[in-house]
């Protein structure tokens, strides 16, 4: 695995779950790491301080100021991990005009902001790693989560046609498509015995992954050795989409 000395990397979401497991792994690797929530710095301060990350810094990703803010508080990048998220879980009959702008906006709007302020310096230095975090529900149905599903597909549409752009720079673009995974996110369900086992079952390696195991992901993607990867999605899933 690449020693990241020298690159700075920003995670988004990177207090819990998914995120934090991302930014503890660059922080190991040398990485001067961003860790980032949307508004409780102090939170954010205390998972930088027990990582080894270097910042903390707060953006509500849904508000459209405070997401171009960001690009201010941290400055370049060479490592940009597009990693929070929300998401409602409702039959697509329910979904309101509220949740579909919150999945929206945090989901893909973010996204598309954060990429299109963090790439012209990774551009102008010759290298950048941009890997944005996706879901199995890109690739399998769910009943209650087709918006949340539009858009990482959305976001998987991106990551392919920025990729092509991005590639002659020395700058890749991919996406991880993590299936059920332990987090704060899915506690409830972890929690509940008949809720868990009902998921284990729809997964051939018959039980929830573990956020190292997508980190180690996202950090192969980061890395010198995935250099001539771009433009894919790599799924984290004991094979849940198959
Ligand atoms: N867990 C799974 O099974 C699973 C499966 C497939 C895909 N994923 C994807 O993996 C990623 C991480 O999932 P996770 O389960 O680790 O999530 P999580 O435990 O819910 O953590 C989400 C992180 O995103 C941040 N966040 C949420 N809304 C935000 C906003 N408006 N502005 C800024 N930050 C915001 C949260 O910070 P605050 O506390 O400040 O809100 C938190 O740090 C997500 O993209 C998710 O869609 C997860």
């Amino acid at each position: 695995m690449s020693d990241l000395s020298g690159k700075r990397a920003l995670v988004t979401g990177s207090t819990q779950g998914i995120g934090f497991a991302v930014a503890k792994q660059l922080a190991e690797r040398g990485a001067e790491v961003f860790v980032h929530c949307s508004r409780d710095l102090a939170k954010a301060e205390r998972t930088a301080r027990e990582i080894g990350a270097a910042h903390a810094v707060v953006a509500d990703l849904s508000d459209l100021a405070e997401t171009a803010n960001l690009y201010q508080k941290t400055g370049a990048v060479d490592i940009l991990v597009l990693n929070a998220s929300v998401q409602y879980k409702e039959r697509w009959l329910d979904i309101t005009d509220a949740h579909f702008e919150a999945q929206v906006n945090v989901n893909l709007r973010s996204t598309w902001k954060l990429m299109q302020l963090y790439y012209p310096a990774m551009e102008a230095n010759g290298w950048g790693r941009i890997v944005t975090v996706g879901s199995v529900n890109q690739h399998r149905q769910h009943p209650e989560l087709s918006m949340y599903a539009a858009t990482k597909c959305a976001v998987m549409s991106l990551v392919k046609n920025i990729a092509k752009t991005a590639a002659p720079h020395g700058v890749t673009v991919n996406n991880i498509s993590p299936g059920a995974i332990r987090t704060p996110r899915n506690e409830a369900v972890w929690n509940d015995p008949a809720k868990r086992a009902a998921v284990e079952a729809q997964i051939p390696a018959g039980r929830f992954g573990t956020a190292e195991e997508v980190a180690n992901a996202v950090l192969f993607l980061c890395g010198e050795d995935a250099g001539y990867i771009t433009g894919d999605d790599l799924t984290v899933d004991g094979g849940m989409r198959l």
